[in-house]
């Protein structure tokens, strides 16, 4: 049966500030990633992983360093912002937040049996793992990155990862903690595609009193 738009409600997903830092996120993270990926290049941790030449930015190791330091301001901006207002608007407590080994294990069992529901407008355990990781992964990488661009300034921050050499395995694990997010996350969309409009629109129609995508 069809239903025509004015019997559906307009439910509210994601405010405005998600959305906004969310997509400014893509393209900060995208260049932050491949000036890096440039930078690692001219000197890496890991002789045979190098990335193809294509995939970095800035053309030569200066250019990528110049790149990575302009960047990165958007990035510590936009990390800052969406971090302090996840906290003072409530929204952490209130959509990453109960989170337990409990719900964690069964949302994984449901996965992996296919029975996990999506509900719109909830996460479900392995989302809100998932964007924590996320957040844990960016802190690390804000945190090792300072450590390794002023070592000698910010030295206890340096001696916290263990030293300069370790602060570039944490950074280098971190990013590529962000990319595997980044893979699984966005299959994730695409295996629920209905979640993507509403991260730009913030918006859902639904039946009144439906609960459920699916
Ligand atoms: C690599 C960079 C990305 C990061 C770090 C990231 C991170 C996040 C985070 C933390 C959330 C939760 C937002 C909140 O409620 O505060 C989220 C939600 C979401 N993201 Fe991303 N994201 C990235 C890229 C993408 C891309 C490329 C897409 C598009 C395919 C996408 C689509 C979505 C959608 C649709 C949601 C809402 C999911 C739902 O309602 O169930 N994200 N993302």
């Amino acid at each position: 049966m069809k239903t025509s738009s004015a019997s559906l409600s307009k439910i509210r997903l994601h405010r405005a500030p998600v959305r906004i830092m969310h997509w400014l996120n893509v393209p900060i993270l995208c260049a932050m990633l491949m000036s890096g990926w440039g930078i690692y290049n001219a000197s890496p941790i890991f002789p045979a992983l190098t990335f193809p030449t294509a995939l970095t930015l800035g053309g030569w190791l200066g250019g990528s360093i110049a790149w990575h330091l302009a960047v990165m301001w958007a990035l510590a901006a936009n990390g800052l912002l969406y971090i302090l207002w996840g906290l003072f608007s409530g929204h952490f407590r209130r959509d990453f937040l109960p989170l337990t080994p409990r719900s964690a294990l069964r949302d994984v069992k449901l996965a992996l049996t296919f029975r996990l529901e999506h509900r719109l407008g909830r996460y479900n355990a392995i989302q809100k793992a998932f964007y924590w990781f996320a957040l844990l992964c960016g802190l690390l990488l804000v945190l090792s990155g300072l450590s390794i661009w002023k070592p000698v300034q910010l030295y206890p921050l340096v001696a916290l990862f263990g030293g300069f050499d370790r602060a570039r395995y944490v950074h280098f694990f971190a990013m590529g903690g962000i990319v595997m997010f980044a893979v699984v996350h966005v299959a994730m969309v695409v295996t629920v595609p209905s979640t993507f409009l509403p991260m730009i629109t913030g918006y859902i129609r639904r039946k009144p009193r439906e609960t459920s995508d699916e």
